[in-house]
């Protein structure tokens, strides 16, 4: 067995339920490089490494095989069910069979309840895992507050039953948790959005803190093998940036390292993703030593360069302008 970093000397950050979590989770979504098999195996050492909290997806295709990794580490007893926090999502096309997709995901994991419940996408825009940057699906349409709300109310019954505990929200925007958030029974904990140096979202990381809703950064290290449907010729290589390069060599680690310093130091949970054991193992330990200093956390505070990875262009809708209407630029939600 490999390096073990104790879970006790992981940070932690605490929901509005007093609840704490680790600040750092591992991704699971292969990016549709990775086989299944190869993601649960990162999985399994993962757990025994020290990683308590895991980022998955229905849509990510490896549920099955993750569960199988998590099964084996509780008959071992590596962990107990309670040690670890699991969080999952639904997909787009079960924005109506919410409790049907749950359900899936908890035999898959084989983890009697969810910690965390994401509503992955807004909208029950649906594309095919692996669909190339031009796939558009022809019953897309534009976000709706009362489909959001019946996908919502389906997860406050979710916590209710006792099958999911935290609900969370997923690829929102500001003007859409306005719209929403007041109708809401059961408050969500956290958000997930892409967040990363050269694309740190302040105005909604400062939304999402002073409503009390954790935000956990997706791509944290700019995700530099994300699928192709994502790669556009103008985006910004965030561990290349020379201000990056220069604060690691101080600290002799891999910029990745200080992309997840300054996340944690922001105040956001990273779920950064590797399939190899010296990545993950150092992505959990450095965040147990060697802080960034104040002067370089201002530095790459300065890095920002509004460089979105995830543009959404798969769930454009007929009519919609282009990726822009996903996102609201112009702070009122895009319904043509
Ligand atoms: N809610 C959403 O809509 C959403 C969207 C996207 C992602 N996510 C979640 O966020 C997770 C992370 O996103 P991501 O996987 O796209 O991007 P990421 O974590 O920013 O980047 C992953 C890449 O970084 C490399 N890497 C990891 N640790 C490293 C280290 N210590 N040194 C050097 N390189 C390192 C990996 O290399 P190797 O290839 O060599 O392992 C991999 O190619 C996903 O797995 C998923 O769980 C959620």
């Amino acid at each position: 067995m490999g390096e073990f970093i104790n879970p006790a000397d992981v940070p932690k950050v605490k929901l509005y339920t007093g609840e704490e979590i680790p600040c750092v989770g591992m991704g699971t979504f292969g990016s549709d490089r990775n086989a299944p098999e190869l993601v649960s195996a990162a999985v399994a050492g993962a757990v025994r490494c020290g990683y308590r909290m895991f980022d998955c997806a229905a849509c990510y295709g490896n549920e099955t095989q993750i569960g199988e990794v998590f099964k084996e580490a509780f008959d071992e007893g590596v962990v107990e069910r309670k040690d670890l926090y699991i969080m999952t999502k639904v997909w787009n096309n079960m924005h109506e069979r919410v409790e049907e997709s749950c359900k899936k995901s908890i035999a898959d994991l084989q983890c009697d309840y969810i910690d965390m419940f994401f509503i992955h996408w807004p909208f029950p825009n649906y594309h095919a895992p692996g669909c190339d940057g031009d796939s558009r699906n022809p019953a897309s349409r534009p976000f709706s507050v009362e489909e959001f709300m019946n996908t919502y109310r389906q997860c406050e019954t979710l916590v209710e039953k006792g099958l999911v505990r935290h609900i969370g929200l997923s690829n929102m925007t500001i003007p859409k948790m306005e719209a929403v958030l007041p109708l809401m029974k059961i408050m969500p904990a956290a958000c997930e959005l892409e967040l990363h140096v050269s694309f740190q979202q302040q105005e909604l990381f400062d939304y999402l803190n002073a409503h009390n809703i954790q935000p956990v950064g997706y791509m944290p290290l700019g995700s530099p093998r994300r699928p192709e449907r994502d790669i556009f010729p103008d985006d910004v290589e965030d561990l290349q940036m020379p201000e990056m390069q220069e604060i690691a060599k101080a600290h002799g680690v891999h910029p990745a390292l200080i992309a997840l310093k300054w996340g944690h130091q922001r105040g956001q949970i990273s779920i950064p993703f590797s399939v190899k054991e010296e990545k993950y193992v150092t992505n959990l330990k450095c965040l147990t030593e060697d802080p960034l200093t104040e002067e370089e956390m201002a530095k790459i505070a300065t890095l920002e360069r509004n460089n979105r990875l995830v543009k959404g262009q798969v769930f454009l809708w007929e009519g919609a302008k282009d990726w822009h209407d996903l996102w609201d630029e112009d702070g009122v939600i895009v319904t043509l």
